[in-house]
């Protein structure tokens, strides 16, 4: 007996199955819960590519398979402005009509002709299967004419025809050929200034996969154990940081598994750096982390402490994440404690810390390589929603710091609303401060900007677009 269902004919060929291709469907699966439920897709990922392996087995889903299943859903959403330019020219009806889970396909299929290398009529076929597994044979249908137009050009000849001419809208332009929405490349020029070149190239950063970096916290691990590892290779800037530049799994890093080395890119280190090598005169025995979960800086703060004989105080509002905050510091070699407090309605006295750090909650606009769906998520509004809490915080910051003492403010976005803006706005409130110049504090980095604060950038440093201003308080 033929295990074929009995289905309506339409044609007069013989129904066939879909064929069911696991790393696509797990593709399909991370797509539509960052698309339904904002999830993450750094977080969605690990937990599907485990089931994915245990369902099929390691022989048929196996590192290959993640890694392609990972491209997949990294590249389609990063890609997703670009893609979804090149999908409106091929349907008939405005995007927004258009079933989410079908785009969803539709832009898997896009970024296989458009981004990888995979040849086209497998690009097409695989997409179409994944569209009968998942969306049904009428949809499927729907799915393949689509690409079969993708298909006819090539991810340049796409451009060309689908971004406006850089002279008659450079932001324009930018923003659909690099695929950032037009606000958030407006917003990255007015930082980083410059011409076209500059800002092309930050843009093409913000599309790649950042390297893994390990940072050795100091006293506990060295860089010389850790660039014992597969394909390790010195940071570039931070004497603590170690690049897998083959990726790898930091988790089955003896010494990442102890705590004593972490993950963390090399710009936060040398914020928690040049914070600790600020220059001060008097006692330097207190130092505070303000905004400290999930504790990266905390932890590199609290070795670096240790080294001087100081203590760390480590402060976070959210209970959970300060729980996180005393994982990363168990076994800090010198004294600490870890508080889940406000930092604006500090629980201790003014004037009670030699340094203190607030690396305040922001866009993450200068974060994007990390997370691919986080530049279409966020909104121009969302700066008005963090404008209070980044100026209470920076106050609190500068009340708690002694006559003498530093403030570093950091933020891992370079708009300027958050940054430059925020420090000018609240030193008018203290008028007894002065900047302190960051850029002698690192040392051999180069393109820190005019100072006195910096600036790091993706295309220029290889780090997240980490901002520092330094702040003395002088009376
Ligand atoms: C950018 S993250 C800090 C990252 C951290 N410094 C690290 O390197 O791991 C900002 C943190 O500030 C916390 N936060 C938000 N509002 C706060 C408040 N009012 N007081 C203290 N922390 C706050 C957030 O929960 C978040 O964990």
């Amino acid at each position: 007996m033929s295990d074929q269902p009995r289905r309506p004919r339409t044609s007069g060929k013989p129904y066939r199955r879909p064929k069911k291709d696991p790393v696509r469907i797990l593709a399909f699966e991370a797509l539509r819960a960052v698309d339904e439920r904002d999830a993450y897709a750094n977080l969605v990922l690990p937990p599907l590519l485990r089931k994915a392996r245990e369902k099929e087995g390691p022989e048929a889903f196996d590192a290959r398979d993640a890694a392609l299943a990972t491209e997949l859903v990294y590249g389609t959403l990063r890609w997703q402005g670009t893609y979804d330019a090149v999908i409106e020219r091929c349907v008939d009806r405005p995007l927004g009509e258009v079933d989410p889970p079908v785009l969803d396909v539709l832009s898997l299929g896009a970024h296989q002709l458009l981004g990888t290398r995979i040849p086209t009529h497998a690009a097409v076929s695989a997409t179409v299967e994944l569209a009968r597994v998942v969306l049904g044979d009428g949809r499927a249908k729907f799915v393949n004419a689509v690409l079969r137009k993708v298909a006819q050009d090539d991810l340049d000849g796409w451009l060309e025809r689908v971004a406006p001419a850089y002279d008659d809208d450079p932001e324009d332009h930018l923003a659909v050929v690099h695929s950032h929405p037009r606000w958030v490349v407006s917003a990255l020029w007015d930082s980083l200034g410059g011409g076209r070149a500059g800002i092309e190239e930050l843009l093409r950063a913000d599309n790649e996969r950042p390297e893994v970096t390990l940072v050795a916290r100091p006293g506990r691990a060295t860089s010389e154990e850790l660039l014992g590892e597969d394909a390790a290779v010195p940071g570039r800037w931070s004497p603590y940081a170690v690049r897998l530049t083959e990726g790898g799994e930091p988790g089955a890093i003896a010494a990442v598994r102890d705590g004593r080395a972490g993950v963390q890119d090399e710009g936060s280190q040398l914020v928690a750096i040049a914070l600790a090598n600020a220059p001060l005169e008097g006692p330097d025995r207190r130092w505070l982390d303000g905004c400290a979960g999930p504790g990266g800086k905390a932890a590199l703060l609290g070795a670096l402490a240790a080294q001087r004989g100081a203590a760390l105080v480590a402060s976070e509002k959210q209970t959970h994440r300060a729980g996180l905050v005393a994982r990363a510091l168990e076994g800090n070699p010198g004294p600490y404690q870890v508080i889940a407090a406000d930092g604006t309605r500090p629980a201790w006295r003014p004037g009670s810390f030699d340094r203190v750090l607030v690396d305040v909650p922001c866009t993450g606009l200068g974060a994007l390589r990390r997370r691919p769906e986080a530049r279409w998520r966020r909104r121009p509004e969302d700066l008005e929603g963090f404008a209070p809490l980044q100026r209470g915080l920076l106050r609190t910051a500068l009340e708690s710091v002694r006559v003498g003492g530093v403030v570093g403010y950091a933020t891992c976005s370079p708009h300027l609303a958050e940054t430059r803006a925020v420090v000018a706005d609240v030193l008018k409130q203290f008028p007894d401060t002065e900047l302190v110049d960051a850029r002698p504090l690192l040392p051999g980095v180069p393109d820190l900007g005019e100072g006195p604060d910096v600036q790091l950038w993706p295309h220029l440093h290889g780090t997240d677009a980490m901002y520092l201003a330094l702040i003395r308080r002088t009376g």
